[in-house]
């Protein structure tokens, strides 16, 4: 193999492992040491977007919900986030003032590729990110925004799913300076908290082992899993559910925890545990609640919470530690250990976690 394994028993231990490297490599290309934001090496130009359309598959589309988050908090622009595969035949509207996000990491995939090209329908300009230089898409787009994560093996995405959030912030960030929606101080301040990201995912690797595998212990009997999160915590439970269900096989579902009691409460017992993610402020306790419900059916409940989060731990049977965060860093700190308790569960049951059945890594035929 051309890429080495350097002792790890698996590419994708080896990848996640990776992210904080990746992140730094990433960040470099786009923010200054005093968190100044450029996107000059993207040659992009940010003056007139009115609106901006995120469009991707699969873990990429889950960064693209979160970049959401970020562009419509920090920017104030509407954001609509499609999965490549919809968007193609959906007649898309939009004008020139329509940024269209292309989010892939292959730069190959021939669905994301084609919504690329609905979107050339109505004069929107296309932004690529992509981990692969030379790739198809940077060749269709306007401008690429390139995430330095390094090759990745491992079927599953993990360190190009974080670096693609992160694209995504600096891309708000950028959007907001050219609009001047914040001060230029906050703005700075933003920035600053984005570089200080690989030390905290560094910290949040640390927290999660060996927490993560034995909670993976609880999955010994399972036959489904329930993944819950509110805001921000909504679709790194949706990153989760999809790194359970590709590499383990388990059936598992990522929902907003509101939306639990519409159908999924049905799945809960005690041999379906829920991964409830915790995230901060107003949703924290609302997020509670929920995990309470599910409590009272029997599920065993895992929480990603911050280590001295007394309620969190006093509902769950095990939690899963992440590092407190400034409000903006929480979704990259939460998705580690879910991506290790993947991993572990997978491990245990004795499956090939670097490539799964029926997965591609690329998707370049329909
Ligand atoms: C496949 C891979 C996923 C990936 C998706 C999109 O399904 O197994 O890990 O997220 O394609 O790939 P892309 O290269 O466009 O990000």
């Amino acid at each position: 193999e051309a890429v080495e394994l350097g002792g790890f028993e698996s590419y994708m231990l080896k990848e996640i492992h990776e992210q904080p490297t990746a992140l730094r490599a990433t960040l470099a290309e786009y923010l200054g040491p005093e968190g100044e934001v450029d996107l000059s090496p993207a040659g992009l130009s940010l003056a007139d977007v009115g609106r901006v359309v995120v469009v991707a598959c699969g873990t990429a589309y889950h960064a693209g919900l979160l970049g959401k988050t970020y562009i419509e908090r920090l920017a104030g622009l509407p954001v609509e986030v499609s999965v490549a595969s919809e968007y193609r035949y959906s007649d898309p509207l939009g004008d020139e003032r329509t940024l269209v996000v292309a989010i892939s990491q292959s730069g190959e995939t021939i669905d994301t590729l084609a919504a690329v090209e609905a979107a050339r329908g109505f004069g929107g300009k296309v932004l690529a990110i992509t981990n692969t230089r030379g790739s198809l898409i940077t060749r269709e787009a306007d401008a690429v925004l390139l995430t330095g994560a390094g090759p990745e093996i491992g079927v599953a995405a993990t360190k190009t799913f974080l670096t693609q959030i992160s694209a995504l912030q600096a891309l708000a960030l950028a959007l907001a300076a050219a609009r001047k929606t914040l001060p230029e101080d906050e703005l700075l301040r933003l920035g600053r908290g984005l570089r200080r990201l690989p030390e905290r995912v560094e910290e949040a690797l640390g927290l999660a082992e060996p927490a993560a595998w034995k909670a993976a212990g609880l999955f010994e009997e399972a036959r489904c899993a329930l993944f819950l999160g509110r805001g921000p915590a909504y679709p790194v439970a949706l990153e989760g559910a999809l790194k359970l269900k590709e590499i383990s096989y388990l059936p598992a579902e990522g929902y907003p925890a509101g939306e639990m009691k519409h159908g999924p409460i049905a799945l809960v017992d005690e041999r379906c545990p829920v991964v409830a993610v915790i995230g901060e402020g107003l949703l924290r306790e609302k997020t509670l609640s929920n995990i309470e419900e599910t409590v009272a059916r029997g599920a065993p409940v895992v929480a990603v919470a911050d280590p001295g989060d007394r309620q969190a731990r006093r509902v769950s049977r095990l939690l899963l530690p992440v590092p407190g965060d400034d409000g903006l860093l929480g979704p990259y700190l939460w998705t580690v250990p879910l991506q290790l308790l993947a991993y572990h569960v997978a491990r245990a049951r004795g499956l090939d976690v670097d490539k799964p059945r029926n997965l591609a890594k690329s998707v370049t035929v329909e």
